[in-house]
């Protein structure tokens, strides 16, 4: 719905043509589409509330953490996970309530904790016992107390992708689910920390309820222990990892989802957050690009692209798939052949997607690398001297430049050549 073809605009999204946009700010250039982040979080939070759930929906920031995205999240009433400090800096400025952060990750260093307790972050998910005697550390010698949470790691396999599943035994997040009684209990004994629950986060791109299924008896089972045990638990930290479809493959069923959520843990009154980052930002973005040159070699077709994995990194990081579409009408009316369609970078792994069936692609013709919003510019880098693309917002009709592109003098700004 967000995306629709016309006979003469092409390609257009949220009602916008995107060779507009092209013709305005150039390529390669990010779009992101306020209404379709707005709908997302909407559909996310109708499907919460029609289980009588009470889910506060922290954004994961470092999936889209530009200051426009942040703003609409703002605008939302969501909070924010993060996992360093640039990205809880950006969430304050920003405008989102420190109290409305929670800080996450495996490595927090002793900086980074000191300035967001500074500011008065909601909650520290702890990865760690020795990360627990730090934090206690140092909010005792700041003479405030920081509410933690304990992050679980439940053994759970989340079915996704080998890089970004984290919930199994032997992955490096969390604490094993036999060490957090005692954990726990030694938090509530020292200074400075504040022990409230338990967190857990199983990976990314997850397309079924099921693993959430297991995991989250697994934490309801914690907190039943550790409430026996005497130790008060008032806040359960879902994670995030909600996946979306790339293609025609089906995204997290929302409603099904819910249901688990309230059957595993809607009983333990409990305050209940979720981390999602991927489900509400990533069908709202995509990345315009340019045809450099299509070339035959062999029996193999190759379409260039001007942008490349230091953009869009996914392709070549994970072999992750995404839709490319032409913006042109008249191009979708040819006959297509397979082709591969790949970057400028000098590395075989800068290819975004092989024997694609394409229509014939002059130069100058453009495409839209979809579902692109969510671990796409964050991802970026300015590898072969590429500068940062442009970024767009859509909203209401309407485009804005949120980034303008980055020159290439800006590239060697900041360099020094010792005399
Ligand atoms: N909470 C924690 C503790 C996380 O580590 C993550 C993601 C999230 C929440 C948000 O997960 P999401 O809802 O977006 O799935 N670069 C990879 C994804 C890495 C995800 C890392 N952690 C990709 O492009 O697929």
């Amino acid at each position: 719905p967000a995306l629709s073809m016309h006979a003469r605009d092409g390609l257009c999204f949220e009602g916008v043509p995107l060779n507009a946009i092209a013709d305005a700010h150039g390529t390669p250039v990010w779009v992101y589409g306020a209404g379709s982040i707005r709908a997302r979080y909407a559909a996310l939070t109708t499907a919460l509330e029609a289980q009588k759930l009470n889910v506060h929906v922290h954004y994961a920031v470092k999936a889209n953490d530009h200051l426009a995205v942040l703003n609409i999240f703002r605008h939302l009433g969501a909070g924010a996970d993060v996992v360093s400090l640039g990205e809880f800096l950006r969430t304050q400025r920003a405008g989102i309530a420190a109290a409305d952060v929670v800080y996450s990750g495996v490595g927090k260093a002793p900086v980074e904790l000191a300035e967001a307790l500074g500011a008065g972050i909601g909650q520290i998910n702890v990865e760690s016992a020795e990360e627990l005697e730090m934090i206690s550390a140092i909010a005792g010698r700041m003479g405030c107390t920081a509410k933690v949470v304990l992050r679980m790691n439940p053994d759970v396999d989340a079915g996704t992708h080998e890089k970004i599943t984290t919930g199994l035994a032997g992955n490096k997040f969390g604490i094993a689910a036999q060490d957090i009684p005692a954990l726990y209990a030694r938090a509530a004994s020292l200074p400075g920390v504040e022990p409230v629950g338990i967190a857990l986060h199983i990976g990314s791109q997850i397309l079924s309820p099921a693993p959430y299924a297991e995991a989250y008896a697994k934490a309801a089972a914690m907190v039943r222990a550790l409430r026996t045990a005497g130790l008060a638990v008032s806040v359960l930290d879902l994670g995030g990892g909600l996946g979306i479809g790339y293609g025609d493959e089906p995204g997290m069923p929302l409603a099904a989802f819910a249901a688990t959520v309230r059957r595993e843990v809607g009983a333990l009154g409990v305050r209940l957050l979720l981390e999602p980052g991927r489900y509400l930002v990533g069908p709202a973005g995509m990345l315009l690009s340019s045809v450099i040159l299509e070339k035959q070699a062999g029996d193999k077709r190759f379409i260039v692209l001007d942008a490349a994995m230091n953009d869009l990194m996914r392709p070549a990081l994970y072999e992750a798939w995404h839709g490319i579409l032409p913006l042109g009408a008249a191009q979708l009316q040819n006959p297509v052949s397979p082709a591969d369609i790949v970057g400028p970078v000098c590395e075989t792994a800068d290819c975004f997607a092989k024997d694609r069936p394409m229509p014939p692609m002059a130069p100058g013709a453009r495409v839209a690398i979809l579902d692109a919003g969510a671990y796409g510019a964050v991802m970026s880098s300015s590898y072969n001297a590429r500068p940062r693309a442009a970024a767009v917002l859509v909203d209401g009709g309407h485009f804005h430049l949120i980034t303008p592109r980055q020159s290439i003098a800006q590239l060697w700004e900041d360099e020094a050549v010792p005399a």
